[in-house]
């Protein structure tokens, strides 16, 4: 089956986050991924297998679910999923790309590739790898080189000078036969991580606390003070 027409414009059903023709003409040959049997995005080895840019329809395809193997998700509702995959459109610069098994409409792989606008470099693009996931009953079976083999040379199709990404130390080796390098000197990665807000509500309106403040919550909320929920 491969790529085929996925309704581009987005009338409908199969709106595609980006035009699925990108993935057409990507050339395998310039990766130095090995594949055995020798497979691409636009024939991925199985009839019953394509790939193909993220589509509206995903949300009843266990796309969301899918990347519940790789992290925590949440409980998201079909309208935030349309708000953000509409916003996301807008914003371009997101090509979340997935792996369909047609033969039961699941998303069985997904890989996101984000292109960064950038004043250095001469106004250049720079690409981030994120969210790779395969689900764990399709793994070993080459799909996540495949993904990530295809976002990677959309990457460099779309103009990217170089393209990064963060992972668990035992991946390492996985990305570097797919062409990745720790370059010396230049391999940290850092995080900042933020605490989400705590609401508390009551009955003049609410106000937002920060959850380091929670066990003075918690007493009040103990005194019946206010009542608290955490979002
Ligand atoms: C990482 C992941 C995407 C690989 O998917 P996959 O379909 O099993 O990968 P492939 O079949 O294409 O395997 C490619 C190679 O990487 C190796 N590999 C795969 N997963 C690995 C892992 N977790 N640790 C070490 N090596 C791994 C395989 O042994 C294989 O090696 P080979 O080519 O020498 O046989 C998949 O294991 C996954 O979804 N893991 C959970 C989510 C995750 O960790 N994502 C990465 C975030 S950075």
């Amino acid at each position: 089956m491969g790529t085929e027409n996925f309704n581009e414009n987005g009338d409908g059903q199969s709106e595609s986050l980006y035009p699925a023709h990108l993935l057409q003409n990507l050339d395998f040959n310039k990766s130095p991924a090995i594949f055995k049997p020798k497979i691409s995005a636009a024939q991925p080895g199985e009839d019953w297998m394509v790939v193909r840019p993220l589509q509206r329809s995903d949300y009843d395809k266990g796309f969301l679910q899918l990347l519940g193997q790789l992290t925590s998700v949440g409980n998201i509702s079909r309208k935030q999923f349309d708000e953000r995959f509409t916003l996301m459109k807008q914003a371009g610069g997101y090509y979340v790309t997935v792996i369909e098994d047609t033969r039961i409409s699941k998303i069985i792989g997904a890989a996101t590739l984000t292109v960064e606008q950038k004043f250095i470099h001469n106004c250049s693009l720079r690409g981030r790898l994120e969210d790779v996931v395969v689900n764990d009953t399709y793994r070993g079976k080459q799909l996540g080189k495949l993904i990530v083999v295809t976002v990677s040379l959309l990457a460099q199709e779309l103009g990217c000078y170089k393209m990064s990404l963060d992972c668990k130390d035992k991946l390492i080796k996985f990305y570097e036969t797919l062409g990745y390098r720790l370059e010396a000197g230049n391999s940290n990665a850092m995080n900042m991580r933020f605490v989400p807000p705590t609401v508390v509500t009551w009955n003049r309106g609410a106000i937002q606390f920060s959850l380091k403040s929670k066990y003075l919550l918690a007493i009040l909320n103990k005194q019946n003070y206010l009542n608290i929920s955490v979002v």
